[in-house]
């Protein structure tokens, strides 16, 4: 068994759910671009550079520009005061910087405030090239999603050889940096392969993810459709080392006796979600993928994806079987299928699905091993820089032969029309004329819509409901109303934003609601010698003799009382302003509790999540700073 898996990660029991890589002893590769000097002439010449892990590396292109070097502040660590840099040929600025003090992020950062089209950064001691990593902790300050710059480390004898010339100031330093032949570009079809998780509750790298794949789903779709790319989602797994296949650790992390592991979520055995639900989850979408591929439809697996993370997330505590059944069930695809493929995780046998995957993630040829995530490899070979849909399209579009881009990789601009097809598995009411699907280059959304000033709200999949003003123009709000002569008494009320209620003179629930009998039930007109008639929605009532019935005071006057004659009126006046006041102030409390709601749902969206790491640093060729 060791043998087969060598490249899986090992479960660690002891440390308490943490978890390792075998991937200490594994390989990891440098991704290069080469940088040419054209002048001066007399240090012209290739040279080679390590693309860094974030900003926008130019995959497929070059860039050329004036090497500038900062008399001050070298390292980059502090802002450049609002200085822009401009070479003197008005060319673009390619600023180099020193290693050290700070992130590489950081220096990438303040170069580009400071109007850089690169950086490059020259080593500060005499090793092998490596890679310029994200640093964790400042993913929440959030300037390092927002480089957009390319970014390079060059070696120190490169370094101090660019230095010189620009120092001595004579002619300008004029570079190309070369990302041509960063990916391959062997034949007509780009292969790539995206390493993800099902997992969304680990912060920022599980929110990182899947941002990634519901923003590049429309590009991804388009793509795969039309037969340009062969894309493979893979999961990593790990694996509970024999000694260990009876702890609580392996039985709640593992399934298949110990074969396939995932660590636990909240890293907490005793709550929430187990490791295992995580595996199985895994399992279920390498296997939608697989299900998908036979039937040439392997596109379907950001669907499921995408729909799977808003229908099912962790956070919503809706991660289950039965929530993915239905999504699988909405996107048309054969449930028994998947299932037959996901096998029994109970049993004490191998699964074919996932040992491949453990199997794949030993690295091969140019593609180092696959030690975190989210990892994407194009044409077997990783993919440095942020993960972005433009970002990543423009490496994938790299991995083309020349002149054989598919039209996306030159407009950027597409349409999906992914609603003509059962309506994209989204909400929809024939009779009503809405849906709620929609298409966007992201590919189509599920999203209750807003349609003539009438706001809907759901999930957008199985249930959209008109909500807030308006709403009652739709099957009357879902409230109870009846139509009596000329006369429609509804119990949804344009004031109340939202639930029904029995309007005055009626009983029930506000879905059914029947006239209140005043008569029968002694409500009113129990005056003395009174006659009572019920009606709908109210009653009439009658005095004895020549009197007058005041209905507001369900009492009978004298018609010529004079002694009451001025206060009655007034009572009566003060009594509705009154009741119009108290209605108002009601009004306007609801409409701000609905306005607060509305608010919290979305600040929620935008409010930063907790921000730890459930993989362990393996021992990497890359540095932070
Ligand atoms: C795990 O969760 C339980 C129940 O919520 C809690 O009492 C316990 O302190 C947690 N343990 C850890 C290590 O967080
Ligand atoms: C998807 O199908 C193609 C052939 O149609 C096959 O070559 C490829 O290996 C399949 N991918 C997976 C992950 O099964
Ligand atoms: C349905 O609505 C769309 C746009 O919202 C409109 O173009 C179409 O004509 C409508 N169809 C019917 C039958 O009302
Ligand atoms: C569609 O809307 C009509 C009118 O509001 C309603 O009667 C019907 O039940 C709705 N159909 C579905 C499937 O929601």
């Amino acid at each position: 068994m060791a043998s087969v898996r060598r490249g899986a990660a090992m479960l660690c029991h002891l440390c308490a759910a943490a978890l390792f890589l075998s991937s200490v002893t594994g390989r990891f590769i440098v991704e290069r671009s080469s940088i040419r000097v054209l002048r001066p002439v007399h240090i012209k010449g290739r040279h080679e550079s390590a693309i860094a892990n974030f900003g926008i590396p130019n995959y497929g292109g070059t860039l050329r520009g004036v090497v500038l070097y900062p008399e001050k502040g070298s390292n980059g660590c502090s802002p450049f005061d609002g200085r822009q840099f401009r070479s003197r040929s008005g060319r673009p600025v390619i600023l180099l910087l020193d290693r050290g003090d700070c992130y590489f992020a950081l220096k990438a950062w303040n170069g580009q405030n400071s109007g850089a089209a690169a950086v490059l950064i020259a080593d500060n001691m005499d090793e092998p090239l490596i890679t310029m990593d994200t640093p964790e902790e400042s993913r929440d300050d959030g300037y390092v999603e927002k480089i957009h710059i390319p970014s390079a480390l060059i070696n120190r004898e490169f370094g101090m050889v660019l230095k010189i010339a620009v120092e001595k100031g004579s002619e300008e330093v004029f570079v190309s940096l070369d990302w041509r032949e960063s990916i391959p570009h062997p034949d007509e079809r780009v292969e790539y392969e995206f390493w993800t998780n099902s997992n969304d509750e680990c912060g920022a790298r599980c929110d990182e993810q899947v941002n990634f794949v519901q923003n590049f789903k429309g590009h991804a779709q388009i793509l795969e459709r039309a037969g340009y790319t062969q894309f493979t989602p893979h999961y990593i797994t790990w694996y509970c080392p024999e000694a260990f296949l009876g702890s609580k650790q392996c039985m709640s992390q593992c399934i298949n006796h110990g074969r396939y592991c995932a660590p636990d979520p909240e890293q907490n055995f005793t709550e929430g979600y187990e490791g295992k639900d995580v595996v199985v989850e895994n399992l279920r979408q390498l296997c939608v993928h697989r299900v998908a591929n036979e039937s040439k439809k392997s596109w379907v697996w950001w669907d499921y994806v995408t729909d799977f993370h808003v229908r099912c997330s962790m956070k919503e505590k809706k991660y289950s079987q039965e929530c993915a059944d239905d999504v699988i069930k909405s996107l048309g695809m054969p449930l028994g299928k998947v299932k037959e493929c996901m096998g029994d995780s109970e049993a004490d046998v191998e699964n074919p699905v996932l040992m491949k995957e453990q199997e794949v993630q030993v690295g091969r040829g140019s593609r180092g091993d696959v030690t975190i995530l989210p990892t994407l490899v194009v044409n077997n070979v990783q993919y440095r820089g942020v993960l972005e849909r433009t970002a990543v399209l423009k490496a994938l579009c790299a991995g083309f032969k020349e002149s054989n881009e598919p039209s996306v990789c030159l407009s950027g601009d597409i349409e999906t029309n992914e609603c003509l097809e059962r309506n994209g598995g989204c909400w929809q009411n024939f009779s009503l004329n809405v849906t709620a699907c929609k298409d966007t280059f992201r590919g189509r959304v599920c999203e209750c819509p807003t349609v003539n000033g009438i706001q809907y709200q759901g999930d957008g999949y199985v249930s959209c409901k008109a909500v807030g003003p308006g709403r009652c123009a739709v099957d009357n709000g879902g409230c109870w109303s009846e139509t009596k002569g000329s006369r429609t008494i509804s119990a949804c009320s344009e004031y109340e934003l939202s639930g029904c209620r029995c309007p005055f003179g009626f009983h029930g629930n506000g879905y059914n609601c029947e006239d209140i009998d005043e008569c029968k039930e002694r409500l009113a007109c129990q005056c003395d010698g009174c006659s009572c008639k019920n009606t709908w929605g109210g009653f009439d009532c009658m005095c004895k003799g020549n009197l007058l019935y005041i209905k507001g005071e369900d009492t009978c006057i004298d018609k010529n009382a004079s002694n009451f004659g001025w206060w009655l009126p007034l009572l009566i006046l003060s009594c509705v302003v009154g009741a119009g006041i108290a209605g108002y102030i009601f009004y306007k409390y609801r409409l701000r509790s609905y306005m607060d709601s509305e608010i919290m749902a979305i600040m929620s969206q935008y409010m930063p999540l907790d921000n730890h790491h459930n993989e362990e640093q393996p021992l990497r060729q890359d540095s932070t700073i």
